[in-house]
C-alpha cells in the first residue's frame, strides 16, 4: 500500500462524504423540478454528478494505490426545503465543510511526507475553491432576486 492507513481510512469517509453531496444536491434538483424551474434543476442534478465523479476519484486512487475501498453508509439527505434560498445555504454550508475535509486530508498526506497524494489531492483544494465561490454567488443572487421572482434566477441560469 502507497498511503497510510490513517490517509486510507479518511479517503475512504470522503467517498462517502462526496456520495452524500451527490445525493443531497440530486435531492435539491428534485426540489426546483417540481416547482417547474428547470435551469435551477438542472444546475443541481448537474453539481451532483460532479458529486458523484468526486467519489470515483478518490475511490479510483485507492485502488491505484493498493488501499482498500471501504464505502462507508451515507447518511440521508435533506428532503424537505422551504425555500431555494434555503438550498443554496446548504450548498454553501456543505462545500465549506467540504473544503475542511479535503484540506485535512491534504494535511495528512503533508504530514505522512506523501508527495503523491497532496499532488492528488491538490486538485481537490483547487475545486473547492470554484465550488465554494459558485455557491456563496448564487446564494448572493437567490436572495436578491428574492422568492417570488425565482423565474429570474432562471433567466440568469440560462444565459450562464
Ligand atoms: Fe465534491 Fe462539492 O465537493
Amino acid at each position: 500500500m502507497m498511503i497510510s492507513k490513517k490517509l486510507a481510512e479518511k479517503i475512504n469517509e470522503q467517498i462517502g462524504n462526496e456520495f452524500g453531496a451527490h445525493f443531497q444536491y440530486i435531492n435539491i434538483a428534485t426540489y426546483f423540478d417540481e416547482q417547474a424551474l428547470p435551469k435551477m434543476a438542472k444546475l443541481f442534478y448537474e453539481q451532483g454528478a460532479e458529486e458523484h465523479e468526486h467519489a470515483m476519484k478518490l475511490l479510483k486512487y485507492l485502488v491505484d494505490t493498493g488501499a482498500p475501498v471501504a464505502i462507508p453508509a451515507v447518511p440521508a439527505p435533506q428532503a424537505v426545503f422551504k425555500t431555494a434560498e434555503e438550498c443554496f445555504q446548504l450548498s454553501v454550508k456543505w462545500e465549506n465543510e467540504v473544503t475542511a475535509q479535503i484540506n485535512n486530508l491534504f494535511a495528512i498526506a503533508r504530514k505522512d511526507n506523501d508527495y503523491a497524494s497532496e499532488n492528488f489531492l491538490a486538485w481537490f483544494v483547487e475545486e473547492q475553491v470554484e465550488e465554494v465561490g459558485k455557491m456563496e454567488n448564487l446564494l448572493k443572487i437567490v436572495q436578491r432576486a428574492g422568492e417570488k421572482n425565482l423565474i429570474m434566477m432562471e433567466a440568469y441560469l440560462s444565459h450562464e
